[in-house]
């Protein structure tokens, strides 16, 4: 149903007219300091993809590559922080596989089920859709920080919280509601994956910056210019569907623009739907933000 002709957020093959089943794989080297953590959001990370396409995760193998010198106290941080993320979101690791690199890189094969017309999708979205985010942004130039050891211990703290935070309500509240179009904020930043939706739904996405949430110290590090390299390459490569205000900053367009990891989701929900959709994130204790709407055209207008 979902391939290479559409990229998606993961793969998805029909089994029968009640079931499908949605197949993804993400890794990556640490992003933090502690091996634990450092587990936990590569899990969280890796299951997000299904919660993106609607889907609700129940299988996963461990993909790892490790240093040979690593002290096995590590790396067995590193798969218990894994492991427990995936208990958390009620999924079983069966398995997987171990190679030696001098970096170490960690991730999961994420397998799970959706219903094949509950798909949420890049291209779903509908013009009078309002833009639903469910976690703040910030967290490339945050941990970007970490790495150069510029981070402040409160950032670091918060950062790391957000990361490792399951998509797993927010999806499930998204198929409660009947979204369609979503996926999650990943490498290519907010916008670029707003500018992905955008032109596979054939719409325009406008947002307001006021509204969109950021990480405590994500504004001070974009204003001393601590961003990794990817936020350059976002900007570079989908700077030309966005119009931003006159006199728009520059630390601001770039936090726009700056690669998340275990990023939230971000979707389209019915106008109708969205009193019923707030009191139902409040008793989930589900943190969202509304930052837009979907319109008619094309590009993406912040404003
Ligand atoms: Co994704
Ligand atoms: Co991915």
């Amino acid at each position: 149903m979902i391939g290479l002709e559409s990229p998606d957020d993961a793969a998805v093959w029909r089994l029968s007219d009640e079931q499908a089943i949605v197949v993804t794989t993400d890794f990556f080297t640490p992003v933090v300091d502690t091996p634990y953590e450092y587990g936990s959001i590569a899990a969280a990370n890796s299951l997000s993809d299904v919660y993106a396409m609607g889907g609700r995760p129940f299988l996963a193998l461990n993909i790892a590559a490790l240093p040979d010198n690593l002290p096995p106290e590590i790396s067995s941080e590193i798969l218990r922080g894994g492991a427990e993320k995936a208990r958390e979101a009620g999924v079983v690791i069966a398995g997987g596989h171990t190679v030696k690199d001098k970096e170490p890189k960690y991730g999961l094969v994420a397998i799970g089920f959706v219903h094949p017309q509950k798909i949420i999708s890049k291209s779903g979205l509908k013009a009078g859709d309002v833009l639903v985010l469910t976690k703040r942004l910030g967290t490339g130039v945050t941990t970007t920080a970490i790495k150069q050891e510029k981070a402040e211990e409160a950032h670091i703290k918060e950062v790391i919280e957000w990361m490792s935070r399951l998509n797993k309500a927010a999806g499930e509240l998204a198929v409660e509601f009947g979204v369609r179009g979503g996926t999650d904020i990943t490498g290519f930043g907010f916008l670029g994956h707003a500018a992905e939706m955008a032109e596979a739904s054939g719409v325009a996405l406008h947002f307001e910056f006021s509204k969109i949430p950021f990480l405590s110290g994500a504004r001070g590090y974009a204003e001393r210019g601590i961003f990794p390299g990817g936020a350059f390459d976002n900007k570079g490569h989908f700077e030309k569907v966005v119009n931003f205000p006159v006199n728009f900053s520059e630390p601001s367009q770039m936090l726009l623009f700056d690669p998340q990891t275990s990023g939230g989701l971000l979707f389209g929900m019915a106008q109708e739907k969205l009193s019923a959709f707030e009191a139902r994130a409040k008793e989930l204790n589900q943190p969202y933000w509304i930052v837009g709407e979907v319109r008619e055209g094309k590009g993406i207008e912040v404003r």
